[in-house]
């Protein structure tokens, strides 16, 4: 039977064994690199980087806090970032002194990171660094020091695996190419 996905989907980008051995590497790394670090703290960025982070998290074997927080980008059309960005929701933790671990599902334009981390900066963590599962660095519009990337896309719009369509599909366990004419259409 035809899973409803499949009217948006062009083709799957990376597939759930690719991102799965991506993702425990990336954790192995994080492991050695934060292997003397006693108060680390991933903060996922909502709602997109959900689902890297529990994947990531597991991977990671430091003892570790985590924590939410939702931004996003306004004043301008869905698919586009502007300039404006703001908190929706913010975390609980004081990050004052903590090493903090930024988890994202893709950085685009970076714009949203850009605010978020300047945000954080102002709290004095400790060490704030920024993984990111997807990096498209052909769209970038201003500067971030990403330390730790999964994949480098090209520019297309992607969904599944956190990443919405419509808010619609962040469950899909690989990351797809939306079909040209399904985004026309909407
Ligand atoms: P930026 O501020 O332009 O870097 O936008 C980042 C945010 O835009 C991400 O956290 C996503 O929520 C969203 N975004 C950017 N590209 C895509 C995509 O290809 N698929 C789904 N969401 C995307
Ligand atoms: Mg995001």
């Amino acid at each position: 039977m035809a899973q409803p996905y499949e009217k948006y989907l062009q083709e799957i980008l990376i597939d759930e064994a690719t991102l799965q051995t991506r993702i425990k590497e990336l954790g192995e790394k994080l492991t050695q690199d934060y292997n003397e670090c006693e108060d680390l703290l991933l903060l996922c960025i909502l709602k997109g980087g959900v689902m890297f982070l529990t994947d990531l998290s597991r991977h990671i074997s430091v003892p570790h806090a985590i924590d939410f927080m939702a931004a996003s980008s306004y004043g301008s059309g869905v698919r586009q970032s502007s300039g404006s960005v703001r908190i929706d929701m913010d975390l609980r933790t004081d990050i004052s002194g903590r090493h903090v671990l930024v988890v994202e599902d893709i950085i685009d334009s970076g714009h949203t990171l850009h605010f978020v981390i300047k945000t954080l900066m102002n709290r004095n963590p400790a060490s704030l660094k920024l993984c990111t599962l997807l990096n498209k660095q052909s769209r970038r519009e201003v500067d971030i020091n990403v330390d730790y990337i999964g994949f480098e896309i090209e520019n297309k719009f992607v969904f599944g695996y956190g990443l919405d369509l419509d808010e619609k599909f962040r469950n899909l366990p690989f990351i797809g190419v939306v079909r040209q004419e399904a985004l026309l259409n909407e």
